[in-house]
């Protein structure tokens, strides 16, 4: 699963994605995709942050939740509106091309649930770090953070051979695509300091991929 970043390869090429993630994490990625989702109710107001082509959004709309689905790649966002018009959640869904740079447009206290799989890992270190602030400020009390993503194992061996077939694979991704990812690190610490509470945390049995579920517990007692 150090492979995971070869999903920036994927992204070129947005019709190809799903088949081609699927492929990748042998179909294990949709799992956690279906257990994450258990916590999203009807009627929730949801955000998902960097969309792609919908794998969240459209669980989240089939749950009858009120989705805001963004990401900056408009290719993938056209993807992703064509499997919600086939389902039929279209009415459910709002896409909108916008960045995590851009969440300071949204208003305080909007939303119950955020959702963001895969993308933290895209982001630059200062981007993460303004992304889980943002996430915090416009969750509503007791609010959920759902997130699903590429970590560093914690055993010092895995992180060893980790690393080594991640930097194989990174300058590959990178000569092909210009870009790369940042396996999260530390991401329950990162995520309790911007007041967040974790309630639910699984990785899968080589360590690198998480599905972590936490409940904004805010800084003012009355949060
Ligand atoms: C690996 S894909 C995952 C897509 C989808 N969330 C999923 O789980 O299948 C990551 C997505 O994040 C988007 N993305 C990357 N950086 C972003 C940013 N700064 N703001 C918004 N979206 C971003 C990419 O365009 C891409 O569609």
């Amino acid at each position: 699963m150090s492979t995971l970043l070869l999903m920036k390869l994927f992204e070129t090429t947005p019709n190809r994605y799903d088949r081609g993630i699927r492929l990748l994490t042998g179909g294990q990625l949709d799992n956690f995709y279906d257990r994450v989702i258990v916590h999203v109710k009807e009627g929730d107001r949801v955000l998902d942050i960097g969309c792609g082509t919908g794998a969240l959004t459209l669980r989240a709309a089939k749950k009858r939740a009120i989705v805001k689905a963004i990401d900056i790649n408009p290719r993938m966002l056209d993807v992703a509106r064509a499997k919600a018009k086939k389902a039929d959640f279209s009415q459910n869904i709002e896409f909108v091309e916008m960045g995590v740079a851009e969440l300071g447009n949204e208003p305080d206290q909007t939303y119950d649930v955020v959702l963001c799989g895969l993308c933290l890992s895209e982001l630059s270190k200062k981007e993460l770090d303004f992304a889980v602030n943002e996430v915090s400020r416009i969750l509503k009390p007791k609010g959920l953070f759902l997130v699903i993503d590429e970590t560093r194992p914690q055993r010092f061996l895995r992180r060893l051979l980790q690393g080594f077939f991640r930097s194989i694979f990174k300058l590959f991704v990178f000569l092909f695509s210009g870009t790369t990812t940042r396996a999260l690190k530390n991401f329950q610490d990162r995520i309790e300091k911007a007041g967040f509470e974790v309630v639910s945390f699984q990785l899968n049995k080589s360590q690198n991929l998480l599905e972590l579920a936490a409940r904004k517990i805010g800084i003012n007692p009355d949060e």
